[in-house]
């Protein structure tokens, strides 16, 4: 299987003053194309920096983050900025919509940085918006829209791009059980279309659904699960 995304011994230490925060402390690990895994820790055991920096949104104080075999070190800001727009979607656990455009302004909004035309812009984000069963509330604003058709939009919005790798920072935290079950499923239906996909949680009931698991602790890698 093809490797998208390899870590290797990757520490991220924050400095506070006088004091080292070793966020990730030589993590290891590799993510094949069309994978389905979560990354799985007590609140602040590193899971938000772990996840930044292997989508390219900070870089590692050590070790190499490589992207399709490719040393992040050796790319400028501009293009990881372009990795990132291509490659990754990003779903948060607190939507992160923009609160005065509608529902599909913002599904639009990734495929005008990236220069698509304004039909091809929402054609796409119609369709997306169907797939995640908000056809009837395009026009509403993210104020008049409930946590879960907050999170599908975001979900609509991440997949504009048509990136191969989507990745979810708690993206049900902010949902009661059910709401984020179905959110769930929309995530399954995006690794059986081939695409991989990585969930942040500390939800054991969302861990087990997904194929591989990473459990980190204090910033290391504690135990796998599903990795071969
Ligand atoms: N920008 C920063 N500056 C300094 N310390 C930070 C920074 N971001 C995170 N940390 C620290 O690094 C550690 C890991 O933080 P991180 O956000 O990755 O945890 P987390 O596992 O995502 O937690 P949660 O489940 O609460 O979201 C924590 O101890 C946190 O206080
Ligand atoms: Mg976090």
């Amino acid at each position: 299987m093809k490797t998208i995304i390899e870590l290797k011994n990757v520490k991220k230490i924050y400095q506070m003053g006088i004091v080292q925060v070793k966020a990730l402390d030589g993590i290891s690990f590799k993510i094949n194309r069309n994978e389905f895994m979560s990354v799985v820790g007590a609140s602040g055991s590193g899971k938000s920096t772990l996840l930044n920096v292997m989508c390219c949104l900070s870089r590692p104080s050590e070790g190499k983050v490589l992207i399709e075999g490719r040393d992040i070190a050796e790319m400028d800001d501009n293009e990881l900025a372009v990795i990132r727009g291509r490659e990754i979607g990003f779903v948060f656990q607190t939507f992160n919509l923009i609160q005065r455009l509608s529902a599909l302004e913002n599904v639009t909004l990734p495929m005008w940085f990236m220069g698509k035309s304004e039909e091809e812009r929402v054609e796409r984000a119609k369709k997306l918006l169907k797939m995640v069963g908000l056809e009837h509330r395009m026009k509403h604003r993210p104020s008049e829209l409930s946590g879960g058709e907050r999170q599908r939009v975001a979900i609509a919005r991440s997949l504009a791009n048509d990136p191969p790798i989507i990745v979810g920072d708690e993206p049900t935290g902010n949902l009661d059980s059910k709401t984020g079950k179905e959110i769930l499923n929309i995530f399954k239906d995006l690794y059986k279309q081939g695409r991989t996909v990585i969930l942040v949680t500390h939800d054991a009931s969302i861990a087990k659904e997904t194929k591989k698991r990473i459990y980190i602790k204090d910033g290391k890698i504690e135990k796998t699960e599903g990795c071969k």
